[in-house]
């Protein structure tokens, strides 16, 4: 396997109903980590890209989260709508989409 040049962590973090943290899987990031693979399969995009499930990653308010590495660029409230213009404009294209940055507050 070749060492990608990007890493994707997406949290898909659990927890129950009510619970005072909420959590990124009750935002929807399952669907951002079906997106994420299937717009992968849909470029061919295995060599450069790793995307792999993670657990919470921290703010948890801000879900879903996704994290990219070797940037450390925390996205925000993704949803799958997104994940086109995240990988064209940041995973293909080295530039962060602005408009899903994490505030400097949360990271
Ligand atoms: S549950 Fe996703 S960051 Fe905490």
């Amino acid at each position: 396997m070749p060492k990608p040049q990007r890493h994707v962590f997406v949290c898909t973090q659990n927890r129950p109903p009510a619970h005072p943290r909420g959590s990124c899987a009750a935002k929807g990031s399952t669907a951002v980590l079906q997106a994420l693979w299937a717009e992968q399969q849909k470029r061919q995009a295995y060599e450069g890209v790793s995307i792999t499930y993670s657990g919470c990653i921290g703010p948890c308010d801000q879900g879903a989260n996704v994290l990219v590495y070797p940037e450390g660029v925390l996205y925000r409230g993704v949803t799958p709508e997104d994940v086109a213009d995240i990988f064209t404009s940041h995973l293909e294209g080295g530039q962060p989409v602005e408009r899903l940055l994490a505030p400097a507050s949360v990271w």
